[in-house]
């Protein structure tokens, strides 16, 4: 491949050194290459999976790079040619708004549609970053769903039933569904895990990293023997690496010890970027495609294309 040179602005200079990043299909490795890709539409594309997966992102711990994770494996998918669906299960509604859509109190949201039965299609929004990226944001008002659910019949299917039917219904197939998860367990988050084949568990190259997990795990157990046998755990992300310290080698290697192949080889760093992207209701492949956050997201992205759920 010839290579690109963008100009110095779209360059970035952030310079973390990755271990284990991604040896995947593509050939791009820069990041003056990636912006240059990106930016020109030239993406390579990734293979089609044979169906729709429907993916999870969840820890109960906060702040651990759920919502990152999801808006930028959902981006970097999309550029890849892949079909995306973004539901945003938080409250908080940081997925939809760095994924630059409206989600005011009272917009169609996952809130109507866990709770007065508003068809999915109703509450789908593009996402102005990319043709291929689609959301149903959160709104504030799902803040009280824990409790208003509480009473509902089939209160865990919920999710299930409308993003099926809403995939049996829609004319163009989803490739991947990405579930954006609150910091909690709880019923919203017993949704989401009804709703998917696959969990994705963001873990912070940090102290604690592990802290929670184990519960977490035993949540899934519990919704497998109960209701959803095939639920499996699709990979572990490890999040926030900081190159310089000893410390987010010693987290990382615990992980990769305590759950082998499942952790990606791709990690995410700490990155300024990643972190100023939602500000400007962007994520960070178009905010600054060329940064190392990501290039780690890309290179994850294609990671889980091809990556065997366990
Ligand atoms: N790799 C990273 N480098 C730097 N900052 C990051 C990175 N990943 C996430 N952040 C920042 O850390 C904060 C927490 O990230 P994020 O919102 O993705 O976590 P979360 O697990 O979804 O949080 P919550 O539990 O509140 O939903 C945010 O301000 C985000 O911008
Ligand atoms: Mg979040």
């Amino acid at each position: 491949m010839s290579e690109i040179v963008p100009e110095e602005s779209t360059v970035s200079r952030e310079t973390d050194a990755l271990p284990g990043s991604y040896p995947g299909p593509s050939l791009i490795e820069t990041g003056a290459a990636t912006a240059a890709a990106v930016r020109s539409g030239k993406y390579p594309a990734l293979p089609h999976p044979s169906s729709t997966r429907v993916i999870t992102v969840a820890n109960q711990k906060g702040g651990v790079g759920k919502t990152t994770s999801t808006v930028n494996l959902a981006a970097a998918l999309a550029l890849q040619g892949q079909r995306v669906l973004v539901v945003d299960l938080d409250p908080q509604g940081n997925a939809s708004t760095a994924l630059g859509v409206d989600h005011r109190s009272g917009a169609p949201s996952t809130y109507q549609v866990l709770l007065s039965d508003l068809p999915l299609a109703e509450a789908v929004v593009p996402s102005a970053e990319n043709e291929n990226l689609w959301v149903v944001p959160a709104t504030l008002d799902l803040a009280g769903a824990e409790m208003e659910l509480y009473p509902l019949v089939a209160r865990e299917w919920r999710l299930d039933r409308a993003l099926r039917g809403y995939l049996g219904l829609t004319p163009h197939r989803f490739d991947y569904v990405f579930i954006d998860c609150p910091p909690s367990i709880g019923l919203l988050t017993l949704n989401a895990f009804v709703a998917a084949q696959e969990l994705l568990i963001p873990i912070q190259c940090e102290y604690y990293a592990l802290e929670g997990v184990s519960q977490l795990i035993r949540f899934l157990g519990m919704v497998r023997d109960n209701l959803n046998p095939s639920l499996r755990i699709g990979a572990i992300l490890l999040t926030m690496f900081d190159g310089r310290t000893r410390l987010g080698a010693q987290v990382a290697e615990e992980v990769r010890q305590h759950f082998g192949d499942t952790v990606l080889a791709s990690v995410i760093p700490r990155s300024v970027r990643l972190s100023e992207a939602p500000g400007f209701g962007q994520t960070v492949l178009e905010y600054d495609p060329g940064s190392a956050g990501a290039q780690s997201y890309l290179s994850a992205a294609r990671e889980l294309s091809d990556h065997p759920v366990r």
